[in-house]
Parts: structure tokens; C-alpha cells; sequence
């Protein structure tokens, strides 16, 4: 049986009006959700954030702070001697973790002096500090900072002796022959002997020797001054997780190149070269080399010990977070107010009817840290009103119970610059503040 057409009959009218049900319905599908569903809660946080409030509160800390959890620091240590086990040494990127009584603890509970350290006055205090660490440079410095670096170091000495010898301890990085001929000039005028560590490009492109005549024609300046000594190669790999591709392909193809320069410093110096430092990896791609055979024999990593959010990664997942900035919260608006008159006033019911969570106001002490707001649950950025480090504003929906003097934490999303900012880092030991530890000046 045949069924008879019959003529599409939509007036312009029911067009419009079908159109307009669909976006109401679709924007409607779009509009955010309270984060926080639950109220009458009298609990800001959860328990672990309860506990680090009530010790915060019981210490008489008023400011904001850097919170270092000593448990969760132990355990991301405790995981990554897991994974390195005596396959390779462990050396700690100083700069990840700015504080020598923090590097102290790392460095005796994972029984390692190696350190890997990016800046001159870090380095300065490092070599007074921690007199027996053992320091391979993380980039190349102006030969300029490294002179001042020995300056520094003979004013320390006359003034007391540190015992840190930079001729058997510290490892320049270079990565020209033009930086290492300023260094060698360095060294006569010093007469001193340096050890020069070679930064390998092994495909990252961040400098580094990238042709093999660059490399023998720095094995051979090196080999020739008797100031010069060759202690190594770095070839970090940071873009192996990161690009495209199978990184297990993207590693193999980086320990290609890096295998590529030791058999030629091999060969050219017709000598083993396995007793040297030859570093590699940071804390993205540590757990890269948990099996297999790779010519480096250590790996540096300092950043997983803490875990900042840049860091959470498939690599990582077996680390936690283990530093937290904790600041009060000085005042509370129920209501959002966005300035500008009427029509601030229009955009912030309007931001709040569209967005529960941008309902209440909370203002912090400090703020625009490199850091994402943790916990209580809920707390947003507003996309309005703007940023500021004296009184960052965060917003809430009616649900987030938080009251004035209330603590608000924050995760940092890295920590080398973040741990800078707070002076003292405070060390939870067992919910209880237990050690108050300087960072790194300068
Ligand atoms: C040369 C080098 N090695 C290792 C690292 C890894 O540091 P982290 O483990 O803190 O990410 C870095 C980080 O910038 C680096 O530049």
C-alpha cells in the first residue's frame, strides 16, 4: 500500500519557536552545576584538611604558608627509590625543592649527596650548607657567574673553611665549545681545575651539543688543558612524555642519541667512560627507565617528592601531593558584587544565576600564586573581576560553609617557584607543625 505524502506544513512562527526551545534547552544542558550540592555541612573540609586546619589554627599561624606534609613526602620518596632501586643513583634537583634543611632530609633518608643545581646563589648556599653534597650543574651558566661563584666560595673560606671542594664535588654544564673556551680561560686565571659536564640535545632542543664535531672538539679541549677535566654527560628528556607518539618510541630514540655520544667519547678517548656522572630524566620520565638497559647510571627528579598538579601525570600516579599553600580568609560576601554601578550590578546576578559557584564572595590573604584551590570543595577562580596578590578573590556557591578565619588550601602547580614565597616552609609532622625550614635566598 502506498502512503500519501503529506505537505511539510511549518509556519515561520513554530521555526522560531522549535529554534528557541532548543537553545534554551541546550544552554540550559550547558549551565554549570554547584560544586559543592550539600548543605548545613559543618565541615569546611574533609578530615585531612580538617587536620591541617587544626593545626594551623593550634600553632597560631595567621598568615598565608607553605605546608610541607612530612608522611607524604617520605612516601613519594619511598616510591621513587622503589622504582630507581640500585639500577642508578639518585640525584635531587635542587631547585624543585628550595630549602637546604628540605634537601638535607632528602638527601639522608635517600642516602644520596648527588644534587643538581640551576642557580649561582643557590649554588653559593648549597656548597656552605651542605658542604659534602656532590653538585652536577642543571644548565650552563655565564662564565661571569661562575667566576663570582668562586669569589664567593674564597670570602666563605677565609672566613671559615666550609671543607666543600669544589674540584672534586661541583661539575660545570656546558654545552658549546665557545661556553667552554670562556670556562677554560676561567680556570687559568683561577688555576683551578674545572670539571665540565657536556649537556647532550637528545631531542629536546633546549641547547645542548647537537653535532658530533661540536662534542670531539670539546673532548679535545678539555683533554688538552691540564685546568679541564671531563666528568660527564646530561641529556634530559622532558619531551619524551610530551609529544605525540608512543613515549616508550620517543625515549628509545632519545637514548639512541645519548648512547650515540658515549660510545663516541669512548672511542675518541680510548677509555671507558661508565665511572663518570652521565644524568638523565626529571620526574615526568624517571619511571621510563623502571626496566631496560640505558647508558646513564643516574636519574635526577625533585619535583615528584611533592607532587604539584603540574605533575599529575600517568607517570606519577603513584606519588601524592605533598605541599599545600594555606591561607585565612578575611572576609565573606553572600552575594558576588562585581563593581561598575548598575551594571555590575546586572552582571553579577546574571553571573550567579548562570553559575551557582560564583555566588559568594571569599576573600583570602594573598593570592595569584602559581597554585589551584584545593579545598574546601568548590572554590573558583571569577572570570570577571580579576586577580590580586594582596586579596585574591575566590567565589562559591551558597553551599561552601566557609566562615572569616577559616583556612582555604591551595595546590601549587609547581613547586620551585611557589616554595620562594612564603618564608619559612612549615614541616606537618603527623598533624602537628613540627619544624619551621628556611628556603633558599636570592
Ligand atoms: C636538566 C634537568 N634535569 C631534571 C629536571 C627535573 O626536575 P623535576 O624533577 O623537579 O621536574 C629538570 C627540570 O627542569 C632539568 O632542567
Amino acid at each position: 500500500m502506498a502512503f500519501k505524502k503529506r505537505p511539510l506544513n511549518v509556519s515561520r512562527r513554530q521555526l522560531l519557536l522549535g529554534g528557541g526551545a532548543l537553545l534554551a534547552g541546550t544552554a540550559l544542558a550547558l549551565k554549570p552545576q554547584a560544586i559543592t550540592r550539600t548543605t548545613g555541612d559543618s565541615h569546611v573540609h574533609d578530615a585531612y584538611f580538617q587536620r591541617l586546619s587544626t593545626a594551623l589554627h593550634g600553632d597560631g599561624v595567621a598568615t598565608p604558608v607553605l605546608l610541607i606534609d612530612k608522611q607524604r613526602l617520605d612516601a613519594n620518596l619511598e616510591t621513587l627509590l622503589q622504582h630507581t632501586q640500585d639500577r642508578f643513583d639518585y640525584r635531587i634537583v635542587a631547585k624543585s625543592l628550595p630549602s637546604i634543611p628540605l634537601l638535607a632530609y632528602v638527601m639522608a633518608k635517600a642516602e644520596t649527596n648527588k644534587l643538581m643545581v640551576f642557580h649561582q646563589p643557590f649554588l653559593i648556599q648549597v656548597t656552605q650548607h651542605l658542604p659534602h653534597a656532590d653538585v652536577l650543574m642543571g644548565k650552563p651558566l655565564p662564565v661571569a657567574a661562575a667566576q663570582q661563584f668562586y669569589f664567593a666560595q674564597a670570602a666563605a673560606n677565609t672566613a671559615k673553611p666550609t671543607g666543600f671542594d669544589d674540584e672534586a664535588q661541583l661539575q660545570w654544564l656546558i654545552d658549546s665549545p665557545k661556553r667552554l673556551m670562556q670556562y677554560k680561560q676561567l680556570a687559568e686565571t683561577l688555576q683551578r681545575r674545572l670539571n665540565i659536564n657536556i649537556e647532550l640535545d637528545v631531542g629536546l632542543h633546549r641547547g645542548g651539543v647537537s653535532e658530533s664535531s661540536d662534542f670531539l672538539t670539546m673532548l679535545d679541549m678539555i683533554e688538552a688543558s691540564p685546568y679541564l677535566r671531563f666528568s660527564g654527560l646530561m641529556g634530559y628528556e622532558p619531551h619524551i612524555g610530551k609529544v605525540p607518539g608512543d613515549p616508550i618510541n620517543h625515549r628509545d630514540e632519545a637514548m639512541h642519541i645519548y648512547q650515540k655520544y658515549v660510545t663516541l667519547a669512548e672511542t675518541h678517548l680510548k677509555r671507558s667512560i661508565q665511572n663518570l656522572t652521565l644524568n638523565a630524566a626529571g620526574s615526568p620520565t624517571y619511571q621510563f627507565y623502571n626496566q631496560g638497559a640505558f647508558p646513564m647510571n643516574e636519574l635526577s627528579a625533585g619535583s615528584c617528592l611533592l607532587k604539584p598538579s603540574d605533575f599529575d601525570l600517568p607517570t606519577l600516579h603513584d606519588h601524592i601531593a605533598a605541599a599545600f599553600i594555606a591561607t585565612p580568609v578575611l572576609k565573606v560576601l553572600p552575594q558576588t558584587q562585581i563593581p561598575g554601578g548598575f551594571v555590575g550590578k546586572g552582571l553579577s546576578g546574571l553571573m550567579a544565576w548562570w553559575n551557582p559557584n560564583w555566588e559568594q564572595a571569599f576573600f583570602v590573604y594573598g593570592g595569584y600564586w602559581k597554585a589551584k584551590p584545593e579545598s574546601p570543595k568548590g572554590l573558583v577562580l571569577n572570570p570577571v573581576y580579576g586577580r590580586s596578590s594582596n586579596q585574591e578573590m575566590l567565589n562559591g556557591s551558597a553551599n561552601v560553609p566557609l566562615k572569616q578565619d577559616d583556612w582555604v588550601f591551595w595546590r601549587p602547580t609547581q613547586s620551585e617557584s611557589v616554595l620562594l614565597q612564603f618564608g619559612d616552609l612549615l614541616l606537618l609532622d603527623h598533624n602537628e607543625i613540627t619544624q619551621r625550614w628556611p628556603v633558599l635566598r636570592g
